[in-house]
């Protein structure tokens, strides 16, 4: 039954999945156990009579469906709901005088949905926009970093909310990529991981490649990030990877050396990201960035530098802009099976936080 209260502000943030920051290594890696253990078939969760709503302010397919088929495959159900459209649009803030285009507070909304569902997911990127241009973007990098959205919905709410994507982080993802890493390269640790930026036409979200560093640091890989100047991560972020690399005996280079990064690489993971330096001026930068299109893509000459790297994206992926078709379809290519470990890795936290929710 889900809670019938508004989840207390500190203790209730602790519940929830907002980020995997405030989650302990030995924590992530016994939701990472499960998970194995779950998708083996040697143990099988039970949702029966558990359901979970689904926010998505954003467009979706894998996280959408791996979630919806995750708990229906274990008895559960997901309710899916796009705010602004099916349902009311959401507003957040304290002390707000709701005259404009909101129409319902977080403070009602998100302990009325309590009452109804065991688990809250909320997909909120204010970085992903329908323009061309990111023109509809507002907030500085420094005002949405905070997800303030969803911090001020899981304060309110009763039950476990998780983060299915923010501005600052996408930690199912990172789950699912340590289950992929894990998967494939066995022991990962002392392997080299090269987290590669690729050029796109849009200035797209930081919260994947966020995860997705935090994800083979905490392997104890060794993670370069290969960048063109101006497309460093967030420095907290960049800071808790280095912390958990070395904790795990990995390290963390940051540089924009295309041959010595590719060279001896185990794994090869490709995301575009827009630069934090550049956020609000995203025409400036679509410019800005024109030059770098042919070198900022992963090809067969740059893979076939690599120690028969792995190739991984998050997925969905703009053929031949950030990737080439032989890269995606060769035989290192596990974007497939990595976009799979979602349903495994999400099923896994599921059953941790209705565990953990009943507990308290
Ligand atoms: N990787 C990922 O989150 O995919 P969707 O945007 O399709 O959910």
């Amino acid at each position: 039954m889900p809670s019938s209260g508004t989840a207390p502000e500190g203790i209730g943030l602790k519940r929830h999945f907002l980020t995997t920051l405030d989650r302990s290594a030995a924590e992530l890696l016994d939701l990472l156990a499960r998970a194995r253990r779950i998708k083996s078939g040697a143990v099988r969760p039970d949702f029966r009579g558990k359901a979970m709503a689904l926010l998505f302010f954003n467009a979706s397919m894998r996280t959408r469906v791996s979630f919806e088929a995750g708990l229906a495959r274990f008895g559960g159900h997901p309710i899916h709901l796009q705010p602004g459209k099916e349902t009311y649009v959401f507003e957040h803030r304290d002390g707000a005088v709701m005259d404009g285009a909101t129409q319902e507070h977080v403070r009602e909304a998100a302990p009325v949905l309590s009452r109804y569902v065991d688990c809250i997911g909320v997909r909120k990127s204010d970085l992903i926009t329908t323009g061309a241009g990111n023109a509809d973007v507002t907030g500085s990098w420094q005002e949405l970093r905070g997800d303030e959205f969803l911090r001020a919905f899981a304060r309110h709410a009763g039950v476990p909310v998780v983060n299915m994507e923010s501005n600052f982080e996408h930690p199912c993802q990172e789950l699912a990529d340590r289950l992929t890493l894990a998967e494939k390269l066995g022991d990962a640790r002392g392997r080299k991981y090269v987290l590669t930026w690729a050029w796109h036409p849009k200035s797209l979200p930081l919260a994947t490649p966020h995860s997705q560093l935090l994800s083979a640091a905490a392997l104890g890989m060794r993670v370069v990030h290969l960048r063109p100047p101006g497309y460093d991560l967030d420095p907290e972020v960049v800071a808790v990877a280095r912390q958990r690399a070395e904790a795990a005996g990995g390290s963390l280079e940051v540089t924009d050396d295309v041959d010595a990064a590719y060279r001896g690489a185990h794994a090869v993971c490709a995301k575009s990201h827009g630069g934090i330096g550049w956020f609000g001026k995203f025409d400036e930068e679509r410019r800005h960035k024109e030059s770098l299109r042919p070198r900022w893509i992963v090809d067969a000459d740059k893979m076939g530098r690599t120690a028969d790297a792995i190739f991984m994206h998050c997925l969905p992926i703009r053929r031949n802009v950030k990737a080439t078709d032989g890269v995606l379809d060769g035989p290192r290519s596990v974007v497939i099976d990595q976009a799979e470990n979602r349903l495994w890795a999400q099923v896994a936290l599921l059953e941790h936080l209705f565990e953990e929710w009943r507990s308290r």
